[in-house]
């Protein structure tokens, strides 16, 4: 998962649990304090109710029998019929004295009970119950003139306006949370890509850096993050520094010896071709001159590749090269040395090529230097010759693809382990399987360097003791 992605997630899950816990508690404070105040609100009904009808009681002090109290609960409704959707009064034996619906006295209503309202309500306490379709019962206590709880007055009060303003409330409280979470995922967004764009500045140097590119660094912040860039700007300079410095040594060092070893071969072969008669002189003359001949060719490679490093592209001249035809040349050059080691190169075109441009062949073109290109697959051939065993098979495909052209050279030789594919480009690199040849470790380095010079680029495939396939991909002509 990337940074970037990580960092949106844990910001997004934190800042939501926090927010869902705090839409909960709102929401719980909003139930809790919506029935504190109904609640506040029916007591006060419930005791100017209770006035008004203590004040009938009052009236009635002397009124004993059934039939009386009878009288004074209807005389009592009448006065606050009008009091709720619904008015009750019920005896201390928990029976119905009186009923008004919708401010009328009805006789013979059956109205629905809550006992235990009632029953808490005669042991001098006010109840009540909301009902599903948010009718609320109150049922408060009435004392008589010895301080009884002889009556209960109930009246029912219908509270689902309270529930449609509870539901807007919760409704703002849900738009304002969706409309937050989006401000969150936005800024999220935002922070994330704040912060990973430095860190890609970064990776992108380390990266060029590891390409040996060493661009400048620099972030314009004061923080970390700008230390980082600078250290690591810094550490590019002195790294690009210290490599132009031994590239440039190396460079001075093979001029130096050019000439001295020009004239050591020379004095070699004389040596050599003078001395007729002493075999044992003859033979370490002709070992000098080998030698001196393969250290040429080390100067002289150093040389090119010193070439490259001075970025000299302009001096190169570049024209549109049949690339088959330059195989077909580097195979016969190469042929007697093949030939030493009875081994057979072949050159083959890959099939799915396009309509022929030459007599039965298509043409493969690219934009090279067909010296230096020449140099370049002769350093493969060579490499398949060194590393491969008497009488096995070289070969060289060319491919064309819609925008590339492909060189192959395939071999049944040594082969290169596979941590150390990467490494046999590098400069002097020889896997640990090639002391059964002679070599510097220079001619693959060269080979890349011309390759990526005409913006191509090489791929090492090998398998240890079955063979290697190198192959070289350059942008068609
Ligand atoms: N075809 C191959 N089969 C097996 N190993 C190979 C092959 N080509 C290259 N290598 C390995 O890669 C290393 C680097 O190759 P490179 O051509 O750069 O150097 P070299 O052949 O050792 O010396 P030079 O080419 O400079 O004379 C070799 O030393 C060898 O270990
Ligand atoms: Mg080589």
């Amino acid at each position: 998962m990337k940074y970037a992605t990580r960092l949106v997630l844990n910001y997004l899950f934190f800042s939501v649990l926090s927010f869902g816990i705090i839409i909960f508690a709102i929401n719980k404070a909003i139930d809790y304090y919506s029935f504190i105040t109904i609640e506040k609100r029916m007591i006060e009904k419930a005791d100017l109710s209770e006035m008004s009808l203590r004040e009938v009681l009052a009236q009635h002090r002397s009124s004993t029998d059934a039939q009386q109290t009878k009288q004074i609960a209807r005389l009592a409704l009448e006065k606050l019929k009008a009091s709720g959707k619904e008015v009750r009064i019920y005896d201390s034996g928990k029976q119905l004295l009186g009923l008004a619906v919708d401010g009328i006295i009805i006789n013979d209503g059956k109205p629905l009970i809550f006992e235990k309202n009632i029953e808490k309500a005669l042991n001098g306490s006010y109840a009540y119950t909301v009902t599903e379709d948010h009718l609320l019962y109150f049922a408060t206590p009435i004392q008589d003139q010895y301080y009884q709880n002889a009556y209960v007055y109930e009246f029912v009060e219908d509270v689902s306006y309270f529930y449609v303003m509870m539901d807007q409330i919760r409704y703002i409280l849900f738009a304002g949370a969706g409309g937050f979470i989006v401000l969150i995922t936005l800024s999220s967004l935002w922070i994330a890509r704040n912060t990973t764009k430095p860190i890609k500045v970064l990776l992108g140097a380390t990266q060029s850096f590891s390409r040996q590119e060493f661009r400048r660094v620099h972030l314009k912040r004061n923080d970390e993050l700008g230390m980082l860039a600078d250290g690591l700007d810094q550490m590019g300079q002195q790294l690009d520094n210290y490599i132009q410095y031994q590239k440039q040594f190396v460079s001075n060092v093979s001029h130096e010896l050019k000439t001295p070893l020009a004239a050591i071969r020379g004095f070699s072969q004389y040596l050599y071709e003078g001395e007729n008669e002493n075999k044992e002189l003859h033979k370490i003359y002709a070992h000098l001159l080998q030698e001196s001949d393969r250290l040429t060719r080390l100067i002289n490679e150093l040389l090119l590749l010193s070439r490259f490093d001075k970025n000299s592209s302009g001096e190169l001249e570049v024209e549109k090269t049949e690339i088959t035809e330059l195989v077909v040349q580097v195979a016969s050059h190469m042929a007697a040395k093949a030939k030493e080691k009875n081994i057979q190169i072949s050159i083959m075109e890959a099939e799915e090529q396009e309509k022929p441009v030459r007599g039965n062949r298509s043409e493969v073109c690219a934009n090279v230097n067909s010296t230096l290109m020449s140099h370049a697959i002769a350093n493969l051939v060579d490499n398949a010759i060194k590393y491969s065993d008497h009488h096995s098979q070289i070969v060289i495909e060319t491919e064309r693809t819609p925008s590339e052209v492909v060189i192959r050279v395939r071999d049944q030789g040594i082969g290169i382990a596979g941590d150390e594919l990467e490494r046999v480009q590098e400069r002097f690199y020889r896997a640990k399987n090639a002391n059964t040849a002679n070599g510097s470790g220079l001619g693959l380095s060269i080979c890349k360097e011309i390759v990526e010079r005409f913006n191509g680029y090489i791929d090492v495939e090998s398998q240890l003791g079955k063979g290697t396939t190198i192959t070289i991909v350059l942008p068609q002509a």
